[in-house]
């Protein structure tokens, strides 16, 4: 029987990250680049005074969290949108900018996300790939441009390989292509501090995402947000649903602006203490691995299978990533100084 839905809908796979199993009472979790510590008691007080305040039988209101990230983020109010995670806001930008045919550039390997939603639009893509020693692929990205482009994706960093994209090469790729939704994703804002953010009055083009999955440790309620030009913003709020954040996303991320102190701390921790001590060790135990401006690593140990079935044993869950030749290798997310000893231990441990 044919499909009621689009042939290439019903074509695609599911993007179905492996979710299974992941007890935190069990492992370390340092395969989905999440914060590995809970967030701080007065968030949590904030959704538990919410939840017995009896307010959940009301649809969401957002109050002055525009506001208040516009502050955060040193943009107008009218340069916000708050989306349900960053995943909405890359769908919504994709669905917004671009129609079945057209071409999107997303250089690659990358987080599949872009993928996902340009494969839900049928999109034509182009993936430039990422290399070890080169970095962004900007050469390859700006001949790739035509008039038919529609969308371009710049993780920043990208993921699995934690490249920092440089700020001229953004600026450039979005120089070049005015008619193209430039899409820069800082997830990882907070720990790179990269951003061009500053950038949005001289080019109306960019269209950047973020999230509070990450530093702010709270991809469970689904909380990210956009910032562009006003007009950019006014036309994805045409697409956006009015409640599709919910109220508890709100009640967090507020609680979070509250209390930024613990993120702040945690990204010294992971950046300034962990990160070092393992760098330090794949060097010297001669482990190739990709240069990361975030908290994680992707590294090529010699036997994938044997170390992570070792980790596992020992409590650690990483996530195997190949690279684009095929190479097997593993993301692995940096935690606190204690968790990145353990995590050494293990591998010096297996050889
Ligand atoms: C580069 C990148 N963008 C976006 C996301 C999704 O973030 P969110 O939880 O805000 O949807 C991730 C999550 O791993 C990511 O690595």
């Amino acid at each position: 029987m044919s499909s009621i839905f689009k042939p290439h809908i019903t074509r695609m796979s599911a993007y179905a990250p492996p979710l299974e199993g992941r007890n935190p009472q069990q492992f370390t979790l340092l395969d989905f680049n999440e914060r590995t510590i809970p967030v701080s008691e007065p968030i949590k007080q904030a959704l538990v005074d919410f939840i017995r305040g009896d307010r959940l039988q009301m649809y969401p209101s957002y109050g002055d969290i525009t506001e208040r990230l516009a502050d955060y983020c040193g943009v107008d109010a009218g340069q916000v949108m708050i989306t349900n995670g960053s995943d909405q806001g890359i769908d919504l930008i994709v669905r917004a900018a671009a129609a079945a045919g057209d071409h999107a550039i997303i250089p690659g390997p990358s987080f599949a996300m872009y993928t996902q939603c340009a494969a839900v639009e049928n999109l034509r893509v182009s993936e430039p790939g990422y290399t070890r020693s080169g970095g962004f692929p900007t050469a390859a990205v700006l001949a790739s441009i035509t008039e038919a482009t529609r969308l371009i994706v710049i993780a920043n960093p990208n993921n699995p390989s934690g490249t920092l994209v440089a700020r001229e090469d953004i600026l450039a790729v979005a120089a070049a292509a005015p008619q193209a939704a430039v899409l820069v994703d800082e997830c990882y804002f907070e720990y790179t501090q990269a951003t061009v953010a500053d950038q949005l009055a001289a080019h109306e083009n960019l269209v950047i995402t973020r999230t509070f999955s990450k530093t702010w440790g709270l991809p469970s309620v689904r909380f990210g947000y956009v910032l562009s030009a006003a007009d950019n913003i006014r036309a994805l709020l045409n697409v956006r649903g009015p409640y599709d954040v919910n109220q508890l996303a709100i009640v967090a991320a507020q609680a979070a602006l509250d209390n930024p102190a613990y993120t702040r701390e945690y990204v010294r921790e992971v950046m300034e203490q962990a990160k070092p001590l393992l760098e330090q060790y794949l060097d010297t135990a001669g482990i190739d691995y990709w240069p990361s401006g975030a908290n994680y690593l992707w590294l090529f140990p010699q036997d994938v299978t044997v170390l992570s079935e070792r980790l596992k044993e020992a409590g650690i869950l990483v996530r195997p990533k190949a690279d684009a030749d095929g190479r097997p290798g593993l993301r692995v997310t940096i935690g606190t100084l204690d968790q990145t000893r353990q995590l050494v231990e293990v591998m010096k441990s297996t050889g």
